[in-house]
């Protein structure tokens, strides 16, 4: 069955990008039978989801069974670097990869582990995955794509149904650059003052200092240069989700990249186990994801803490000055342990406020942030002079 496949336009794409789509939105290829990668990733949903669970996590393909992070946008990932480190104010900082730590470097390697997670499409092993892809409608097509011997080879297949994938995510469905942010900057539409009030308090270091790691470059013509991640890993210090079903252990902690590994040529790489802390340092840390389609992909962070984006971006003006709104009897960073807690960013504006002090951002400019942050939606339709 293809889920939703129907709302994108196939009609540009090439004869292996479109084998990616089908294999992208065809819901046998989960175990049991029942859900996709658009399960998660919904184009409706600037490729979101969760699965349609209302507890900022997803569900997989057998019920009751959980993930403990929110399903990110995979839009605007065809240039994201491979995981590394990347200079901001003279500081080499952790940078790329995918997921929420990092660790799958390319699109292919990320594209194997869905498969075979537990909690999301729960196949055994490639085997097992190709025996369904050789029975889908679509085989044909595989084999005139891939070869005539494709599926005698499981290993190979499945590098041939990863490449399929990572190819139609490198199309411009998932970088469409069609926001009214973009029409502005190619000279086609104008924001409203409220929206420029907007851009400016997130821009402004003395203000949202937004861009300092969701970046853009408004000089430039080209929004290609205005991704709005830098890809960095930071700790924002969340509260805890009470929401996610293995919170409900307290000993559970997803302590981020720290525990990243990296998986490159790894088939199976999903343990039961938790792997060891690497660089204690990096506790906490997580991904800058884009805010590019921001208000079609609610709930918001890794933990999926925020069903409104309003909340999100106060969280940045008051979780110094006013802690007891966000964390329960006002003890911070209640989501990490407290030996983790010197890893929280509390120096880059706008978290360099203390208790009682006023907020760097007043509910106005709030309101304005959120204002600018609908622009950046795909799909915009420019009013004709
Ligand atoms: C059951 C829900 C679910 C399914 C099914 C699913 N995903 Fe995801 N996806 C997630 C979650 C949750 C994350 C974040 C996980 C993490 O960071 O550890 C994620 C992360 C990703 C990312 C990383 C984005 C980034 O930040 O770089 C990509 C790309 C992606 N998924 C593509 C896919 C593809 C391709 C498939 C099908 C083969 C798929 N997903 C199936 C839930 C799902
Ligand atoms: C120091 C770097 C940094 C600054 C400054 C920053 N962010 Fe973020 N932002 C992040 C990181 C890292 C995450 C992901 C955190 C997580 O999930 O643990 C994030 C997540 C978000 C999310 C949720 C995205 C999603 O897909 O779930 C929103 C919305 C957001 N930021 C808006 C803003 C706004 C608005 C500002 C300015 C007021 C801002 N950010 C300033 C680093 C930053």
């Amino acid at each position: 069955m293809l889920l939703l496949a129907g709302v994108i336009d196939q009609t540009s794409l090439t004869p292996r990008e479109q084998l990616g789509l089908r294999l992208f939105f065809d819901s046998s290829l989960s175990e049991p039978a029942g859900i996709a990668c658009a399960s998660c990733h919904d184009p409706r949903r600037a490729f979101t989801g969760n699965n349609n669970t209302m507890i900022g996590v997803a569900l997989g393909s057998r019920s009751d069974q959980f993930g403990t992070r929110d399903a990110p946008t995979i839009m605007y990932l065809a240039t994201s670097p491979r995981f590394g480190t990347v200079e901001r104010n003279g500081k080499r900082v952790p940078a790329g990869g995918h997921f929420w730590d990092g660790r799958a470097d390319t699109l292919e390697e990320q594209a194997r582990q869905p498969f075979f997670n537990p909690v999301e499409m729960n196949n055994a092993d490639p085997s097992a995955l190709i025996a369904k892809v050789a029975k889908a409608e679509y085989a044909d097509a595989f084999r005139k794509a891939w070869g005539e011997s494709i599926f005698s080879n499981p290993e190979s297949a499945l590098d041939a149904v990863v490449a399929s994938i990572a190819a139609f995510e490198r199309t411009s469905v998932f970088q469409p650059f069609t926001s009214k942010f973009d029409h502005v900057l190619r000279g086609q539409a104008k924001f409203t003052e409220r929206e420029q009030r907007g851009l400016s308090s997130f821009t402004l270091p003395q203000k949202g200092n937004c861009a300092h790691c969701h970046s853009v470059d408004v000089a430039s013509r080209s929004p290609q240069k205005s991704l709005f991640t830098d890809f960095s890993f930071r700790a924002l210090g969340l509260p805890r989700s009470t929401r996610i079903p293995k919170n409900a252990d307290p000993a559970f902690v997803d302590l981020g990249l720290c525990e990243r590994v990296p998986v490159a040529g790894v088939t199976l790489p999903v343990t039961a186990a938790k792997p060891a802390v690497t660089d204690p340092a990096t506790c906490g840390f997580f991904k800058t994801p884009t805010l590019r389609n921001i208000t079609l992909t609610a709930p918001y962070m890794h933990n999926g803490f925020f069903d409104n984006l309003r909340d999100a971006v106060a969280f940045y003006a008051t979780r110094d000055t006013d802690p007891a709104r966000w964390f329960p009897g006002g003890k911070k960073f209640d989501d990490l342990p407290a030996r983790y807690h010197a890893n929280v960013d509390v120096d880059t504006p706008p978290y360099q406020r203390r208790a009682q002090q006023r907020p760097q951002l007043t509910n106005e400019e709030i309101d304005d942030i959120v204002e600018f942050l609908y622009t950046l939606t795909d799909g915009y339709q420019p009013k004709s002079k």
